[in-house]
């Protein structure tokens, strides 16, 4: 199965999120909020037994939990082009240090370090040759976003499958923080 370890958002706080999200950008591929998450760490395709041994290490983390504030919009780059539209999130070192945390007990279990430095973020849409005068315009307008702060007391670990048009993502299991 496909795996990943994330934060879900509390309903409200993905309404608020989709009213920024939706129109005005050809080649934008907009998330359903559904499958609105918060990426700690992209695990990928393993077997059953390495799953369960996750989610052992996964369930004996401690870490507390936190209040996570999203704000801010800003584009992802490939090659000089725009890939990918996202909501960021305030500086929080509770955050940082939970996915460091999780960082460390994914290696434990014989996963490869991830080397991309953790820019967390909540994708709004995917982009395929999105003109770059329109994203521009996009950031400009909802650069001072910023939703209430909401509070984290579980981080999950989620299945990904690939559905008709998009990704279904199925919570698997849910780790309380102190
Ligand atoms: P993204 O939102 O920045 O695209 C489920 O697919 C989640 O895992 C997505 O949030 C996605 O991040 C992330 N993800 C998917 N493939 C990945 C990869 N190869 N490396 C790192 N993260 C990945």
């Amino acid at each position: 199965m496909r795996l990943f370890v994330a934060l879900e958002l509390p309903w409200d706080l993905r309404q608020r999120v989709a009213m920024l999200a939706g129109a005005g950008i050809p080649g934008a591929r907009w998330v359903p909020p559904e499958n609105y998450h918060l990426t700690l760490r992209f695990i990928g395709e393993m077997p059953a037994y390495r799953a369960e041994e996750i989610d052992h290490a996964l369930a004996a983390l401690k870490a507390p939990g936190f209040a996570l504030t999203l704000a801010g919009v800003g584009t992802f780059d490939k090659g000089g082009r725009s890939v990918s539209l996202w909501v960021g999130v305030e500086r929080n070192p509770a955050l940082d240090h939970l996915q460091s945390k999780i960082e460390t007990a994914l290696q434990r279990c014989g996963m490869e370090p991830e080397r991309r430095r953790f820019t967390p973020h909540l994708t709004l849409a995917r982009l395929d040759n999105a003109p770059e005068a329109k994203l521009a315009a996009f950031v400009q307008a909802n650069n001072l976003f910023r939703a209430e702060p909401v509070p984290v007391q579980h981080f999950t670990l989620f299945s990904s499958r690939l559905g008709k048009d998009q990704a279904v993502y199925t919570p698997e299991v849910e780790y309380a923080l102190a």
